[in-house]
């Protein structure tokens, strides 16, 4: 954009659009950034084909924001700077340190593992996790592997989900480790192999909305959390209240990795730092006793060697986490819907201790909460095991609650139980014909089947019943999400209103 075309737009209207983009994505232009601001507003106004930043900058600010409005504007305003194993001393430590001892832990309870790449770019560092993950676990496939990889940019989502990736991406990677984790194209472009490929799951996700943490979106009772140079560009208490976010999505003792310039932007009220070589990680710290891992000297050779003292395997490995038939999650997607929303993190509701004694019939006396807000409490802190538990001696009490039902759905899909969470949701709708997120659930499940048919008439359903409440009605079966939100996601999810997206998802 040319300084003439920047300078037309008035100082006010100029000021409005930075708190608007402070407000709406998080992002802060300060004064000495306001060209770079104007440059993407230009460009923001060609994509919406409008004449001129004037023009569409004051239509933009005349309506609520919509997810169109937001995907463009981040198109044109955020920075897509990234490579695989980027800032790899922080990497080091999730290889040598933090996650082998989540191994060793799972190992004897439930083998499930969950990591997210929040604000990940075009994917080179939720891909850089699985091959760290293959490289990791001999057992691959007897394990549920979560690797969540969101950002707000869907342009950026969608290179994510191809990942074929230009020689730039590898700087930071030893020579020779191409071969092994990529198909070599022309021009020295490299696609991602197809099983490190498959362990990934990609969505949109705002940082700067409060979608997080909730199953709908898969981002709860998380172990490792990597949101890495995207708060830097964030306004010191806006990056405050992400990290507040993402600290309520992790599991007690979960950790929170930051790019290397982050470390100092805030306080990270609630977690204890951890010093590596060359590197400090965030731990979720409840003012319980945890393990104190012993930071060990970090190797620079992650890439090309072999984890210490592990076995790799480099054959192909099946789907992580779903039962033998089911595909893995298509791109840019959301997660099987669910109900464990912001309101409902542990800390907001006091400690779980004691949930996993439950007393279901004890709902009249006033600080007990009812089985289902208990059995969230537990899938919310990572208690997977326990709260399935207590929502299946809930249920022999109360076999009709479709709540209960949609729960164990919700925590059987975490666990990679495709077949049986599909059951709990025939199940919530044997006891509740309308109870919309269950539809929306089916739906999901379907196309995690490659069932598009049968997603489609769930998704339909599911988005009938939601168009029929108000936009603004908070659903209580979905703690804190409104009708209009869920209707939004589910559009979203079916590819319904972006039919020119390249996800190819146009289920609706
Ligand atoms: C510099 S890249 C960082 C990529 C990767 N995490 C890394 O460290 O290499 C910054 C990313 O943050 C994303 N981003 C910016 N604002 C965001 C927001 N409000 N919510 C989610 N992602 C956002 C951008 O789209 C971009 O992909």
């Amino acid at each position: 954009m040319s300084a003439a075309c920047a300078s037309s737009l008035p100082a006010d209207l100029l000021d409005r659009a930075r708190e608007f983009v402070a407000e709406n994505l998080g992002l802060w232009f300060p004064s000495e950034r306001t060209a770079e601001l104007e440059r993407g507003l230009s460009g923001f106004a060609r994509e919406r084909g409008e004449a001129g930043a004037a023009v569409a900058v004051r239509a933009m600010l005349a309506q609520a924001p919509s997810r169109a409005v937001l995907a463009a504007l981040a198109g044109h305003l955020t920075i897509g700077e990234t490579y695989f194993f980027r800032e790899p001393a922080a990497l080091d430590a999730l290889a040598s340190v933090v996650v082998p001892e989540l191994i060793a832990r799972r190992r004897a309870s439930g083998r499930v593992l969950r990591l997210w790449s929040a604000a990940c770019c075009t994917g080179e560092e939720a891909y850089s996790l699985a091959i760290l993950l293959r490289r990791l676990l001999p057992d691959l496939d007897d394990w549920s592997v979560t690797i969540l990889a969101t950002d707000v940019n869907p342009g950026f989502l969608s290179r994510a989900a191809e990942a074929t990736y230009r020689p730039w991406s590898f700087r930071a990677m030893p020579e020779g480790v191409g071969g092994a984790w990529f198909v070599e194209r022309a021009q020295g472009e490299r696609t991602v192999r197809d099983d490190v490929r498959r362990m990934v799951s990609f969505g949109e996700l705002n940082l700067a909305e409060d979608a997080y943490p909730a199953l709908v979106n898969d981002t709860n009772a998380m172990d490792v959390i990597l949101c890495r140079n995207v708060l830097m560009y964030f306004a010191p208490e806006r990056a405050a209240r992400v990290i507040e976010r993402l600290r309520r999505c992790l599991v007690p003792g979960g950790w929170l990795v930051v790019g290397a310039a982050e470390t100092s932007m805030a306080d990270f009220a609630g977690f204890g730092r951890v010093g590596f070589e060359g590197a400090t990680i965030f731990r979720r710290d409840d003012g319980e006793e945890l393990a104190v891992p012993a930071p060990r000297p970090a190797g620079r050779d992650l890439p090309a060697g072999e984890p210490r003292g592990r076995e790799y395997d480099r054959s192909p490995i099946g789907d992580q986490g779903w039962t033998q038939d089911a595909p893995p999650h298509p791109s840019c997607g959301l997660q099987p819907a669910a109900a464990f929303a912001p309101e409902t993190a542990p800390e907001a509701r006091g400690s779980v201790a004691g949930a996993g004694t439950p007393d279901p019939d004890h709902a009249g006396a006033e600080e007990a909460a009812s089985p289902a807000s208990r059995v969230r409490e537990l899938a919310n802190a990572g208690r997977l095991e326990e709260a399935l538990e207590l929502c299946g001696s809930a249920l022999e009490r109360a076999r009709l609650d479709g709540e209960l039902h949609y729960l164990r759905a919700m925590i059987l899909t975490e666990r990679g139980a495709v077949a049986e969470a599909g059951e709990a949701l025939r199940r919530t709708l044997y006891a509740d014909p309308d109870f919309a997120p269950a539809h929306v659930a089916l739906g999901h499940l379907a196309v995690r089947l490659g069932r598009r048919d049968e997603a489609r008439r769930h998704f339909r359903n599911g988005l009938a019943l939601l168009e029929r409440r108000a936009a603004d009605e908070v659903l209580p079966e979905a703690d804190g999400m409104t009708a209009g939100r869920m209707a939004e996601l589910v559009r979203f999810a079916a590819g319904h209103d972006e039919p020119e997206a390249a996800h190819g998802r146009t289920l609706l």
